[in-house]
């Protein structure tokens, strides 16, 4: 049997202070992934504090329903994209909810399985969904790749993946198709703009991150996650959101910006400034290296 993977849950004394997580408590995990926060939070909200996880990745839900069992009714577990979270917390009758922790990007389940197309490390497919598409999906990482317009592709790899280089990277994918593997696509983008051995990040890092995005909506998704928060928190209820790049933390950022300020405040931000991992978890899990924390609390 495969060893069950690896997964140190990001940020996890500040996300459980900052939800405030209480005996008796209510919560979501909209990003259960391989259960870490989710498990920290049923020990912190003995003896009858209930967890609902959600995470459009069938073998995460796998995953965290093995690692979670022990909790028995304590916990439930559903299948969702994170726009139609807050749905099937209504709909589970969990809501109104004490606290709501998102965790975005992809767990190390996702990324060490080269199968899945998240890494360019290893030689896996072009493939890249968190979970089985919906009807709401309309491309495929292979389209992305071997299809796009040059221009097209040049565009997502700048506003998605935040590459300044993208027209070049764009040219050569085009010049390399058709492009069947994750590690071709790497080398790829290696040929358009090098790769200095020694440097922190390797260059497909982005076009990995952008093509990502795109093909799961990851964004749009947030921002539709977002809006629908307060809705299912109660009042003083908290809203936990931790973040790996800046197009993420931008769209958290200015929604609680919005969102606590003006004439009908929703929330009260409670990270004035963005929290950052301490740099002891970082050297004990350089997943974490990237990752910064917002928190609210529903007004
Ligand atoms: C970083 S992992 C979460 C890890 C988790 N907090 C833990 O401690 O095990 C992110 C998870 O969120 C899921 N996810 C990310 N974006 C999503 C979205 N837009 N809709 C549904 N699930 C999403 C991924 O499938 C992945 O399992």
């Amino acid at each position: 049997m495969p060893s069950a993977p690896q997964h140190m849950p990001v940020m996890l004394d500040e996300a459980l202070a900052m939800l405030d997580v209480k005996p008796g408590g209510r919560y979501l995990d909209a990003t259960l992934g391989l259960g870490g926060h989710a498990g920290a939070m049923l020990d912190a909200s003995q003896p009858d504090g209930r967890v609902l996880g959600t995470d459009a990745d069938p073998e995460a839900l796998a995953a965290a329903s093995r690692r979670l069992a022990a909790f028995g009714k304590r916990v439930e577990l559903r299948r969702a994209w994170l726009d139609a979270a807050a749905q099937v917390a209504v709909d589970a009758s969990f809501t109104p909810l004490d606290g709501v922790l998102c965790d975005l990007g992809v767990s190390s389940l996702q990324l060490d399985r080269p199968a899945r197309g998240f890494s360019f490390q290893r030689e896996g497919p072009l493939d890249m969904q968190l979970g089985p598409l919906d009807q709401t999906q309309t491309t495929t990482a292979y389209e992305i790749v071997n299809q796009w317009p040059a221009v097209d592709l040049a565009n997502l790899i700048f506003d998605y993946g935040e590459e300044r280089r993208s027209r070049r990277i764009a040219r050569s994918i085009v010049r390399q198709r058709p492009i069947e593997t994750t590690t071709e696509l790497a080398q790829a983008v290696v040929d358009a703009v090098g790769f200095r051995p020694g440097s922190r990040v390797h260059p497909a890092t982005r076009v990995f991150q952008a093509i990502r995005l795109e093909v799961n909506r990851e964004l749009e998704r947030l921002a539709e996650f977002l809006s629908q928060a307060r809705s299912v928190l109660r009042l003083g209820g908290r809203l936990v959101m931790i973040m790996f790049h800046s197009l993420e933390d931008r769209i958290v950022k200015r929604f609680l910006r919005d969102q606590s300020s003006g004439s009908a405040p929703a929330f009260r931000t409670l990270t004035r400034r963005v929290l950052r991992p301490s740099a002891a978890e970082i050297e004990r899990n350089p997943r974490a290296r990237s990752a910064r924390l917002r928190a609210a609390e529903a007004i």
